[in-house]
């Protein structure tokens, strides 16, 4: 990520829940995700690494189904959000088992992955049943090089499930108004670039659909920061599971 990225998301924390395209993509990708995970009882074992969690939304929605969810972001704003979500609620079971990480993640050997949610014990080298990650593939320089550190964070037989807009083509670049196109690296992913990313960072059992699709209001024409027309925005969500 980039320094301009950063920047960006520590400016936009204290607003980020307040727009409602983020909670609506947040709350499609969740019901995406409970669809292809398994069923409840193995569900509510898994340790779980959401990677460029933001404030959380994500994070706390598959809470109350897992074991344990370690959320990590690089922008000290999201997590400081995240942190007053969760000690808003300490008296609240279900976030009991969320940590909140500020970290660019970039090896899965990270002592900051180390400490277990759950438990708040320590094990180096700790590795997750499931990794996660929404709306974050679009601000990465170098994918490949974020699909080998989900590979390396996972335990054998661990599953990767990411999901971001689709590049359809030209009308992709719309998804961010001209002004706030820091630290946007592609306008969309594309299908079969990530297959391929996904295949060489070494995850078998590759699948990358569609996951949902979202209406977004749009600028009128580029620049102006005025939002009139809606556009259709395909999400693709991208998995593979890490052999044993
Ligand atoms: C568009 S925001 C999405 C936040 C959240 N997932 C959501 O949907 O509300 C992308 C986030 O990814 C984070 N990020 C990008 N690369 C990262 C990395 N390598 N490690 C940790 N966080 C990262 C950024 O700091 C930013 O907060």
């Amino acid at each position: 990520m980039t320094t301009a990225s950063n920047a960006r998301f520590n400016a936009e924390a204290l607003s980020w829940d307040s727009n409602p395209d983020v909670q609506l993509a947040t709350t499609l990708a969740h019901k995406a995700y409970l669809s292809r995970l398994p069923p409840a009882a193995t569900l509510a074992t898994y340790n779980v690494l959401d990677l460029g969690c933001g404030t959380g939304l994500l994070s706390l929605a598959l809470a109350p189904s897992v074991r344990s969810v370690t959320a990590v972001d690089a922008a000290e704003g999201m997590i400081a959000a995240l942190e007053s979500k969760l000690g808003a609620s300490a008296s609240s079971k279900s976030n009991r088992n969320v940590s909140a990480v500020c970290a660019l993640l970039q090896d899965p050997d990270d002592a900051r992955l180390a400490t277990d949610p759950a438990t708040a014990t320590t094990k180096p080298g700790r590795r997750f049943d499931l990794v996660v990650s929404h709306l974050v593939l679009h601000h990465i320089p170098d994918l490949p090089a974020l699909f080998r550190t989900m590979h390396g964070c996972l335990a054998p037989g661990g599953r990767v499930m990411v999901t971001d807009f689709e590049d359809f083509g030209p009308a992709a670049r719309t998804f961010h108004p001209e002004a706030r196109m820091a630290g946007v690296e592609r306008h969309g992913i594309d299908r079969a670039q990530i297959r391929s990313v996904l295949e060489e960072a070494g995850f078998g059992d590759v699948k990358v659909e569609t996951a949902f699709e979202m209406e977004k209001k749009v600028e009128t024409e580029p620049g102006s920061g005025v939002m009139g027309p809606v556009v259709m925005f395909p999400f693709l969500i991208c998995e593979g599971t890490r052999g044993g």
